[in-house]
Parts: C-alpha cells; structure tokens; sequence
C-alpha cells in the first residue's frame, strides 16, 4: 500500500473538496426514521460542518423519509457555491420504517424530484445509484436499466454527475458504457477491507471512493490494537480510524456520520492527524487478519 500525506482535498465533480465531508443520515430519529431527538442540534450540526470548511455532505430522500433533507434546506439554504451535496436513490420507506427498494426508472425519476423539492434545488449535484445487491455488500447483477435511467436525467438537466453504490468492479464497467461515474460509494473502514482492490483500480481512474460506514456504521469498531494505537498518540479510536482511511489512497473522501458536535469536532480533527509507517502497519493487520465487522 502506498504511503502518502493525505492532501487536503481531492477533485469531485469538478470542484476540489476537502477529504473529509460529512454523512447526513444519522440527523434522522432512531432507526434513520422520523424526525430527530433534538432538530436544534441537527440544525448547529450542519451549520458548524459548513462554517468549519466542509463542502461534501453526502445525503438521501429516504432518510427520515425526506426530513434530513429538508433539515439541510433550513439550516444551509441558499447553499454556498462551494458546497457539493451528493445524494442517493433506489429505495423508499414503509410506513413502519421498512426500507423498500424502488430501482425502477420512473422511481428513479420520482426520486430525482423528491431530492429536488426538498432540498430546495433546481439540479442535483451527485446522484449515487444504490444498488441492494445483498443489503450492505454488492452482488453481481445488470445495473443497465437504473444507469441509462439516470444518465436520461442527466440529460435533461435535472443531476450534473452519476455514482454509483454497493457495487462490484464489473457493474462500474457495465455503467461506464452508459455514462461517466465520477464516485463509488461502498461499505469500507479499517476492519471491512473487500474493497482494497478496487480502490486502487479507482484511484487510477481518478474516481472518487466515498467509503459508507467509515466508522462501522451501527456498529461501531471495536479493536484493542486501535484503542492502543489511539491512546498512543492521543487520539480517539475514531479519529485515528479516520486519519487511516485519509492515508490509505488520495482517492478517499470521508462522510462520517454524527448527530453531536462533540463527535463532529473530533472527526474534523482527524484531518490533521499524521500517522507515521510504523503505525499505519500497525493498523493495517487488524484489516489483514479479518478482524472482524
Ligand atoms: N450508500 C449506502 O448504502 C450508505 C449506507 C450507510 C450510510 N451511508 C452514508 O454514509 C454516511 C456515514 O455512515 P454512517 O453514519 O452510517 O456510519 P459511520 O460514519 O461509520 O458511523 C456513525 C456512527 O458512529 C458514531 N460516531 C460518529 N463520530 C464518532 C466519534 N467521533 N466518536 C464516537 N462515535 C462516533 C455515530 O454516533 P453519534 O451520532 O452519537 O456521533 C454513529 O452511531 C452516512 O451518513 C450516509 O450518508 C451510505
């Protein structure tokens, strides 16, 4: 694995964004359904992500449904020019929370307008097509329907650029014949390396990996040799996860999710984390020896 010092921002849909972003999903209620706890925070959590420099906010319809978007819209809009919001379709909720997938085109198309009215634009920056593949890892299969789909919405203006999400290697060749696909976002972090490959391969093309559950997600990691490592150079386990995805390829944008500002300040910091080749080493054998999800 090449080491490198992380650069600051990487080029994404035409613009340099700063590697670590933010993920939006968590600002939703319990089960990413219903309103949050306390939309106050979910307000000061966006407001200071942007005032602290980030201007990647990754984003979906269907999570709430349709409030984390809207919470976007009261806290950020009229948006900064600067500001990339990437969002996602492919699924619906049920009325109990259930997540339905919906891939078919004139879903697609619905999803597009949802994205649109709630987040209050006239044209989406990034759409990721979500493939369900088996839930969070990818299963081969033809993506041609969902992709020509969106590069027909693309054509009429309604979305700039295209990626794709919970994919195989073979599905971002499939789409690459039907249009441009400037980012991939798969489930990825320190103990989830099936990916390891492919990002390599993407890095080459210049596409944007944005990895999903940086953290662990719902569950987030848990290694004694992180927690050593951490304490070692006096960061938190999470930071120090971070700061390792930053390291492992240029390519790598992060969208950590939080609904507090304690964790986003400690995320942000990340960025500044230096890791030397002794421990990057170190981190790298939890992942090679399977260290679990
Ligand atoms: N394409 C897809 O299929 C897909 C799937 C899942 C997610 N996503 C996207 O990826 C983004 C990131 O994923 P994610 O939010 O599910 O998972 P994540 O970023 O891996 O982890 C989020 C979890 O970690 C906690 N956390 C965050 N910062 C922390 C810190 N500094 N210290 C301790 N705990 C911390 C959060 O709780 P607190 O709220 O308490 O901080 C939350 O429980 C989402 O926001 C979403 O935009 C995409």
């Amino acid at each position: 694995m090449p080491n490198f010092t992380p650069a600051n921002t990487f080029e994404f849909a035409g613009r340099p964004v700063h590697r670590l972003g933010y993920g939006a999903m968590q600002l939703a209620g319990p089960g990413v359904f219903g309103p949050p706890k306390d939309r106050g925070t979910a307000i000061a959590v966006l407001r200071e992500a942007v005032a602290s420099g980030v201007d990647h906010i990754d984003t979906s319809d269907f999570y709430g449904p349709h409030i984390t978007n809207q919470l976007i819209r009261e806290a950020l809009h009229p948006y900064r020019d600067d500001l990339v919001i990437v969002t996602k379709l492919g699924a619906v909720r049920g009325e109990d929370g259930a997540w339905l997938p919906a891939m078919e085109p004139e879903d697609l198309r619905r999803g597009v307008h949802d994205n649109l009215r709630n987040l209050g634009l006239d044209v989406l920056d990034v759409v990721n097509v979500r493939i369900m593949g088996n839930i969070h890892s990818p299963a081969e299969g033809l993506i041609e329907k969902q992709v020509t789909a969106l590069a027909e919405l693309q054509r009429e203006g309604l979305v700039r650029h295209i990626g794709l999400s919970n994919v195989t290697a073979a599905q971002i060749t499939e789409a690459q014949g039907i249009a441009e696909i400037v980012c991939i976002q798969n489930h990825y972090n320190l103990v989830h390396r099936e990916d390891d490959t492919l990002i390599e391969e993407l890095a080459s093309q210049g596409i944007a990996y944005v990895p999903f559950f940086p953290l662990g997600g719902f569950t987030p990691i848990q290694s004694s040799v992180l927690s050593t490592v951490a304490q070692t150079i006096g960061a938190t386990p999470m930071q120090v996860a971070l700061a390792w995805l930053l390291h492992r390829s240029p390519n790598i944008l992060l969208i950590p999710g939080t609904s507090t500002l304690t964790h986003l300040r400690e995320n942000l910091a990340a960025a500044q984390l230096n890791l030397s080749d002794a421990v990057l080493a170190e981190l790298d054998a939890i992942g090679e020896a399977g260290g679990g999800h």
